[in-house]
């Protein structure tokens, strides 16, 4: 018995070091920071006390019931045999329906309250389309598309705000699922999805793909950055596409679009209009490359654009095999996207 608690408190122990190293510690669903999330906690609460109860009830009538009428001397007698009680048959039929019945009225409430959110005139609309294995951002009222990085309003008592978002996919099924603002809603080919947020705490809240989709599902991760209007606003007037002509980085910018990176990407104001891959016009806008999965760090830019598969294996960006005076001009033509 000792023993097994050790072994628990250092697997604990383990998963605790694990989760603290990551880059992409797993958020606290006990911790909601906007509506439908805490929605969702409310009603896991009362769901998680149900069954405790019943755990309760049940494993300590078999703890009684094992000790108070154990064997104890072998008289060579059976106990009394009781069946056919259409008394207690009757209970333990009502009393799980009455129950499963409760649980199912309080679950559609909080599915039909988040369904049925009205769409204030100022909400803010984001498309959020899942692509193997990151995410596009559109928002068409503002002209903008990014990646990864989904950017909205921080919701206060003074000044509400709600962001509604499509959910689409552009292959296979995904599901957007950032646990302290929203549950779990499914990106599914051919067909738009809705879910809302309202977040209550500036900040950057982390989400992740919840549907398994493919070899690099568990590295398909969101993060969404909660901002002050001002804040905002900053971050949307320097993603409006605007066509930089450094007179610097002209030689990069010739080489980028020489290559095939122009078939997957686009970059605003160029020619290169790829849609396959996350839209480069601002890269460097953003905290994270690959989807979340390193830095977007110089050092780590230049070592994603080299080898893509050696960093985030199966994903589908190829090795370009670009040769090392290429390699640095993409590295500072990318750098320059702000
Ligand atoms: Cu996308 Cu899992």
């Amino acid at each position: 018995m000792k023993c097994s608690f050790r072994l628990a408190g250092l697997w604990c122990a383990m998963a605790v070091g694990a989760f603290a190293q990551t880059d992409h510690p797993v958020g606290n669903i006990f911790n909601p920071e906007a509506t439908p999330a805490e929605s969702v906690y409310r009603l896991s609460v009362l769901v998680l006390s149900v069954c405790a109860a019943i755990f309760l009830v049940v494993a300590g009538l078999l703890a009684f019931t094992i000790v108070r009428f154990r064997r104890k001397t072998d008289d060579g007698h059976e106990p009394a045999q009781v069946y056919g009680s259409s008394r207690i048959e009757v209970a333990w039929t009502v009393f799980p329906i009455l129950i499963v019945f409760v649980l199912t009225m309080a679950t559609a409430r909080v599915v039909i309250a988040i369904q049925n959110k009205h769409v204030p005139a100022d909400a803010l609309h984001v498309t959020v389309i899942g692509h193997q294995w990151w995410w596009e951002i559109r928002y068409e009222d503002l002209g903008i598309v990014t990646a990864n990085e989904l950017h909205v309003l921080v919701s206060t008592k003074a000044k509400p705000a709600v962001t509604f978002l499509k959910l689409e996919s552009a292959d296979v099924a995904h599901s957007f699922w950032v646990l302290q603002l929203s549950g779990k809603t499914d990106l599914i080919p051919n067909r738009t999805n809705t879910m809302w947020i309202d977040p209550r705490q500036e900040g950057t809240f982390l989400g992740n793909c919840a549907e398994y989709c493919g070899m690099q599902h568990a590295n398909m991760l969101l993060r969404v950055i909660v901002q002050s209007p001002a804040d905002f606003e900053r971050w949307a007037a320097d993603q409006k596409p605007d066509s930089m002509n450094d007179s610097h980085i002209e030689a990069a910018r010739a080489t980028f679009l020489s290559l095939s990176c122009v078939n997957c990407h686009t970059v605003s104001g160029t020619p290169a209009m790829g849609t396959f891959g996350p839209d480069l016009s601002h890269l460097m806008s953003r905290a994270r490359l690959g989807s979340g999965v390193i830095q977007n760090t110089p050092d780590n830019l230049r070592a994603w654009v080299k080898d893509p598969q050696a960093i985030k294996p199966g994903n589908l960006m190829p090795n370009m095999q670009l040769n090392s005076r290429e390699l640095d001009e993409v590295v500072t033509y990318l750098s320059s996207l702000k």
